[in-house]
């Protein structure tokens, strides 16, 4: 078992009357606030309204960025960081998914330095020490931002989809009730599902020490919530407890609670944010048709055991059998759920995506020659798994 450290800053709010604080929590930091928002869900459910009232309520003065796309831009981002010059913001308020956050980490990040450029922050990498302060206000169940000390930042125009990490990006507060994702519309609460699940297989669960049994029951209790409760929330858009649980599933995914004394992966996400550089596809849907593939690609005597434990203890495939043939019934079952159970397109042709771009694609999600950890991938072993998400 290897030696961690738990450090997790972000004080939540979770629950139905939980906006009320919003305003005491942002007047620590001062009044003027940075919203970072798109404008479509949360105009559309009233989430805009109630956090407008309780600014002029509290004497809290706000400026506004908008039109913020899923895979949000370095350009929408630098917007920001020159609101925040012009305006001397105080604090960022971000009301969305992990998009609309992500912005947020960005335009954060990139507040304190000269340049204010964020895509040179990106591309210098290393950890984001110093930023503005954050709150967040969630409406997506899915990457976990809320809680996290990630943003992922997209440039269009050089096929780039990059993460930068620090600990100064960790949200301040999180706000997240599960009322506000009733108007998510079952083809995001899929992809997120999705995202979800494989952040805990992928940087957790095969990555982890076997024998670390609280972590691993922990890692085995989220995705077993995310794939009883997706295909419900999707049927049953504003059932509390279904919506409950994926969002505290999302937040758990990458708070750190569930890597203690694992290796950082992260195969499949280095993957897919190379599909959505190239190809802007939702994140989680791109996870989903890597997903499967990645797992028979890298099954093998080692960790078949691993894999077919996690088809018992998460899809309930039956015990007793060899550990390949269960394994390979694991990874069928991952595919049923993602593809049958949530109905998500099952390969990238029907995406209108072709081989193309797969060699400088693999070449890019390799940056060191190879992706690391217990299934290393070379960029051959990446063109493969690109090629296999073809049919
Ligand atoms: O723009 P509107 O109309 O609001 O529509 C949004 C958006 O089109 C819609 N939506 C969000 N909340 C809604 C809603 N529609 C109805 N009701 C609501 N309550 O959903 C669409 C997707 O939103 P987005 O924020 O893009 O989704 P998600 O939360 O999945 O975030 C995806 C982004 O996060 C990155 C992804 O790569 C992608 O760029 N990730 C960030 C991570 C992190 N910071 O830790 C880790 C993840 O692995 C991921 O890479
Ligand atoms: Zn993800």
């Amino acid at each position: 078992m290897k030696d961690f450290i738990y450090h997790n800053p972000t004080k939540v709010y979770f629950g139905k009357e939980q906006l009320q604080h919003l305003p005491q929590e942002i007047l620590k930091f001062g009044k003027k606030v940075l919203m970072a928002y798109d404008e479509g869900a949360v105009k559309k459910t009233g989430l805009y309204d109630k956090i407008v009232k309780l600014a002029n309520d509290n004497g809290i003065t706000l400026y506004e960025l908008t039109g913020i796309d899923p895979n949000p831009r370095h350009t929408t981002v630098n917007k920001g960081v020159d609101i925040c010059a012009r305006e001397k913001v105080d604090v960022i308020l971000a009301i969305g998914g992990g998009s609309a956050i992500d912005c947020a980490k960005g335009i954060a990040a990139a507040a304190f330095e000269e340049h204010k450029d964020v895509w040179k922050v990106v591309k210098r990498g290393g950890p984001v020490e110093k930023a503005l302060p954050m709150v967040t206000v969630l409406t997506t169940a899915a990457t976990g931002s809320e809680m996290d000390p990630y943003a992922v930042i997209s440039n269009m125009d050089t096929n780039e989809k990059l993460v930068i990490a620090g600990p100064a990006l960790f949200p301040h507060v999180s706000f997240e009730n599960p009322e506000d994702t009733y108007s998510l519309p079952a083809y995001q609460t899929a992809c997120g599902a999705v995202d979800i699940f494989n952040h805990v297989l992928d940087q957790d669960y095969l990555a982890g020490d076997a024998t670390f049994d609280v972590v691993r029951g922990l890692q085995e209790a989220v995705m077993a919530a995310v794939v009883k409760w997706a295909p419900i929330a999707m049927k049953e858009p504003r059932n509390y407890d279904a919506r409950a649980n994926l969002m505290w599933a999302s937040s758990l995914g990458l708070n750190g609670m569930l890597d203690g004394g694992s290796l950082h992966v992260m195969a499949c996400h280095q993957m897919e944010h190379e599909l959505s550089a190239y190809y802007d596809i939702t994140h989680g849907l791109g996870l989903a048709i890597i997903t499967p593939r990645w797992l028979t690609h890298i099954l093998n005597e080692k960790n078949a055991p691993e894999i077919y434990r996690l088809g018992v203890k998460v899809f309930g495939v039956p015990e007793g059998l060899e550990p390949m043939q269960g394994a390979k019934e694991a990874i069928d079952a991952v595919s049923t759920w993602c593809f049958k159970t949530l109905g998500l397109k099952s390969n990238l042709t029907e995406l209108g995506i072709d081989s193309k771009h797969f060699k400088e694609m693999a070449e890019h999600a390799c940056p060191d020659g190879v992706i690391p950890g217990p299934n290393p991938l070379t960029p051959a072993d990446v063109e493969k798994i690109y090629e296999m998400c073809l049919h």
